[in-house]
């Protein structure tokens, strides 16, 4: 049976952006596949500790996990849900990891650039995230990794360090698809970047400053409808579907298929060659506030006892099978 994996980090509440981008397409996919797959939904806590985190991180974890479940997860016996701190085999393969993977390459991460910025006092945490990552995903064979486009970097270097593995001790990792086929996996053309509101060329994020750029989960659904309203578009008059020249409107698009459960070209094509750009943001104004009232009413039914229940019987069984497979690296080694 083929795994499929994805985490979340927990560092404060989710924008929109990572809601449509990254929780909600994985839990649609789980809902699909896990009669024939199984699927792990971690939360990598250790990731989390490579900078600041907004509140308690053991609480935002829980939170993080109630968002699936009010996204809509389906739980059944081949649903895993589990911290990242209490399977301690992906901090030891992660060391064992770091013994494979390069300088080089790992230097060579955008996230690694963008967060270090050069700086010598950078943590090696911010430079040793990607190996961490490989370990998550290494240790439980996993096929296909559902994640935002800022990721797949990471999953390329994952490959790289399994394959490397592999050709000197034989087949003892699973090989994560390439990029191209987890996207297709994904059912989509191309990575899920939401823009900010405000300044649509770029991602949407939680640390932007200006409110009206960003929702958040837990914004009042009029609110949100609000910023909506208020999203920057361009000139050219026409709706078209053109990340390049017209990011404010495809951005309120992709939001609107998304947030529907509609391929993106069908929401293109309906919008195609229009003219009212407040018809198009009344509309997805509609359509998020509608969503975050649905969501935000399930997730006030759910309770910790609720999730602390569930976590328990998956690090049960993530224990059992990252053990498992650490123990094979190990003995590759001859630590074992
Ligand atoms: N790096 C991912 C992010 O920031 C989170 C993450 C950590 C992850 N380990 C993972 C995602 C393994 C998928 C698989 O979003």
């Amino acid at each position: 049976m083929q795994t499929i994996l994805t985490g979340i980090r927990s560092n404060s509440i989710l924008t929109l952006g990572n809601y449509l981008g990254a929780l909600l397409p994985m839990v649609r996919l789980a809902n699909a596949h896990s009669k024939d797959s199984q699927i792990n939904i971690f939360v990598p806590d250790l990731h989390s500790i490579i900078s600041e985190v907004d509140g308690d991180l053991r609480k935002n974890t829980i939170r993080t996990i109630k968002y699936y479940f009010a996204a809509g997860l389906e739980l059944n016996d081949n649903v895993h849900i589990y911290r990242q701190s209490h399977v301690s085999a992906h901090s030891e393969l992660c060391w064992i990891l770091d013994c494979i993977a390069t300088m080089g390459e790992t230097s060579r991460m955008i996230q690694y650039k963008e967060k270090s910025k050069g700086s010598e006092s950078c943590n090696v945490g911010i430079f040793n995230y990607p190996i961490l990552m490989a370990a998550d995903i290494l240790l439980y064979d996993a096929t296909f990794v559902p994640i935002g486009e800022d990721q797949f970097q990471h999953i390329e270097l994952t490959r790289n360090i399994a394959i490397r593995f592999n050709n000197r001790f034989g087949d003892i990792f699973t090989i994560p698809a390439k990029t191209s086929d987890q996207i297709k996996f994904m059912g989509q053309d191309e990575g899920i970047r939401i823009r900010d509101l405000l300044n649509p060329e770029k991602k949407m994020s939680k640390s932007t400053m200006a409110e009206n750029s960003k929702i958040m989960l837990d914004d009042a659904p009029e609110k949100a409808a609000k910023k909506i309203m208020s999203a920057t578009t361009d000139s050219e008059g026409k709706i078209k579907f053109d990340m390049f020249n017209q990011p404010g409107i495809s951005n309120l698009l992709q939001i609107e298929a998304l947030v529907n459960d509609r391929p993106l070209q069908e929401v293109i094509n309906e919008w195609a060659g229009r003219t009212q750009y407040g018809e198009l943001k009344k509309k997805v104004a509609e359509s998020v506030e509608a969503l975050l009232r649905d969501f935000q009413a399930k997730l006030a039914t759910i309770s910790d006892d609720d999730i602390l229940a569930v976590l328990e019987k998956g690090e049960k069984y993530a224990n059992e099978v990252a053990n498992a497979k650490l123990l094979e690296v190990q003995k590759a080694f001859h630590l074992r």
